[in-house]
């Protein structure tokens, strides 16, 4: 994700801004930039590669002055490029804005804007702001009320700095669903995205909230609403964290962290995507092949590890709701197989985080060659993957650094909901259901919040399990793919061994291993199999093995059988996957750190995998 900092005070701001952007790093970029306002003027340097070389450019030596800007940018709109890079300005390169965050509506703004005579120097969304600012201070609005103008009519989220050189001595913040904090120094202001970048300078730290703008000027900050009106309580908080408890964002462990973004993570990736009104989802990457997809007879999902279970879902979720056939395969058994594929009948899909899976990336090859349309859903912008395919759909979820993908694999299994409601409403799906999806789709992020409070009922439950060295994962129909990952989540962090399966699949074999010393996560939610799970679970009662539920919230029923549960909130059942996997990355982490284990980077894996 995207990184922000901003200076303004006494000191030199160039020193202040690259250190902050180091500090940042971490969260993964591709290219970087920094302005800085003197005497009337402002000075832009950028890159595409790393603050390092940011700092030995030449053009660093001429940025200098007390208040400035600066960003890591990871690609969303635009290319990684120096061109898309921020900061950026407005026509006459007197405003300038660095910008987290997705700005939805910013197609329609910019045309508005060009019309009316503005010139675009980039592809990014982020651009129309400085020219909007622009747009409101020439209309004769002062620097803050242009703003805010601005911004009221940005649909999507942002984190932004903006500083013109007629106010230099100003710097203006402002938030909408993306974090931004304020420290607070003797007499400066560092702002940033993240406290890593502020808190060598200060632990006195502001947090901005949604639709509030910080104007930081002469060493005093006012806080008002877009609307106006005066923000006076907001305390500061004191954040003693060391460093590296401040890239972790407090979190222990990244994975842990990533666990924990889940609710926005998934607003990010339905963001700008759900008409309910319509019941439709809205996938700008697909509009240019959407005809030809109206027309495919077979779709085939091809993916490695978690992001293959993900696919499975989807599998169920677009038979079910779309009527289209689906195959989902692994990358590596698909580019061996033969795979018959017929152009206009097929389209071939992948799923990737990384984009970068050697894997994954054979079978688009292996479509292209046959002639056959190759579309992706994809984390990592301007990847191998992400150009390679004809059409796709990007996750927007923000870099995944625990290696065991988590906050992903949700947002995986979201764009696939919305694929579903997609294909769905091109065929045969009625206005109702497509509506009642969406209104589902919606809530989900909140279902997960709510989820999120479980963490410390699930670490006791890990406590008393963590010894077991060996378990299954089962589940059925949308959760029987939720109980393969389980078991990959547990196996690949904490090294116990578990094995995932279909809980009807038991008593062809598996069920000779059930004893008191084997114990079962059953993923049993109120569905359409829900009945047929509880039969496969008193299988398992009945061999002495111990059981560990996962059920909707209101039932009653499972602990009757089960010796642990836990319920979580009811949604329709093609969504149950998106809240049931989480109580299961919550054990697998809690068992591994129960052992000791290194739980961001578990051995022998590595994050990106670009070999066969
Ligand atoms: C497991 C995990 C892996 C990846 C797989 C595919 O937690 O992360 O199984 O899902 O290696 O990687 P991507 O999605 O980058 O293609």
């Amino acid at each position: 994700m995207c990184g922000i900092v901003g200076y303004i005070g006494k000191r030199e701001a160039a020193p202040v801004l690259l250190d902050g952007l180091k500090r940042l790093e971490y969260r993964g970029y591709d290219s970087a930039g920094i302005a800085i306002l003197k005497e009337g003027a402002i000075n832009v340097a950028k890159v595409v590669g790393r603050v390092k070389q940011l700092a030995e450019s030449d053009r660093m030596s001429t940025l200098q002055g007390t208040t400035g800007i600066a960003h890591t940018r990871w690609a969303t709109h635009g290319k990684p490029s120096e061109r898309n890079a921020h900061p950026h300005g407005d026509c006459t390169s007197t405003i300038f804005v660095v910008h987290n965050g997705i700005i939805e509506n910013y197609k329609e703004l910019k045309r508005n804007l060009e019309e009316e005579g503005h010139t675009f120097k980039s592809e990014t969304d982020t651009e129309v702001v400085a020219h909007l600012v622009e747009k409101f201070k020439k209309e004769g609005n002062d620097f803050e009320t242009s703003v805010k103008k601005s911004l009221k009519l940005v649909k999507g989220a942002y984190a932004i700095l903006v500083m013109t050189t007629s106010e230099p001595a100003t710097l203006i913040a402002a938030r909408l669903s993306s974090p931004l904090r304020i420290g607070m120094g003797n007499d400066e202001f560092i702002v940033a995205s993240d406290p890593s970048a502020i808190l060598n300078y200060t632990q006195e730290i502001l947090t901005l909230k949604d639709e509030e703008v910080a104007v930081l000027k002469d060493g005093e900050f006012t806080i008002t609403s877009l609307n106006g009106d005066r923000v006076i309580d907001r305390e500061v908080e004191k954040i003693d964290w060391d460093m590296e408890q401040a890239e972790k964002g407090g979190f222990a462990h990244f994975m842990l962290k990533e666990i924990f973004e889940q609710p926005e993570t998934i607003e990010n990736s339905l963001r700008g995507r759900v008409i309910v009104d319509e019941g439709l989802a809205k996938l700008g990457g697909f509009n240019a092949v959407k005809d030809e997809l109206r027309e495919i007879e077979r779709l085939t999902i091809v993916a490695c590890g978690t992001a293959y279970y993900a696919g499975q879902v989807g599998e169920y979720m677009i038979e079910e709701y779309a009527e289209l056939p689906v195959e989902t395969c692994i990358a590596s058994e698909f580019r061996y197989r033969k795979p018959i594929l017929t152009p206009k009948k097929d389209a071939v899909l992948v799923l990737s985080q990384s984009g970068e899976t050697a894997d994954t990336l054979a079978a688009v090859s292996e479509a292209r060659e046959k002639g056959v349309l190759s579309l992706g859903i994809v984390n990592v912008t301007g990847s191998t993957i992400a150009q390679n395919t004809d059409a796709g759909i990007y996750n927007h979820a923000g870099p995944e650094i625990g290696v065991a993908s988590t906050k992903v694999f949700v947002s995986q299994l979201t764009v696939l909901s919305l694929l579903a409601l997609f294909f769905g409403r091109q065929r045969h799906m009625s206005l109702t259901m497509g509506k009642r999806i969406a209104e589902e789709l919606l809530k989900i992020p909140d279902h997960v919040r709510t989820i999120l409070t479980m963490n410390d009922s699930i670490l006791e439950i890990a406590k008393r399990y963590v010894n077991y060295s060996d378990f299954y994962f089962l589940g059925r129909k949308y959760n029987y793919p939720i109980a393969l990952e389980g078991a990959l989540k547990l196996k690949e962090i904490s090294y116990i061994h578990a094995e995932g399966g279909s809980s009807g699949e038991l008593k062809h074999g598996p069920i000779a291993m059930i004893d008191p010393n084997f114990p079962s996560i059953f993923i049993c939610p109120k569905d359409s199999v829900y009945e047929k799970n509880l039969s496969n679970m008193e299988e398992v009662k009945a061999r002495q093995g111990k059981i560990i539920a996962i059920g909707t919230e209101g039932d009653d029923e499972l602990g009757k059988i089960a010796d642990d549960v836990i319920l979580i909130p009811k949604t329709l059942e093609m969504l149950t996957p998106i809240l049931s996997v989480i109580p299961l990355q919550f054990f697998a982490y809690h068992a591994a750190v129960l052992k000791g284990k290194d739980v961001d980077k578990p051995r022998n894996l590595a994050k990106s995998v670009t070999v066969e």
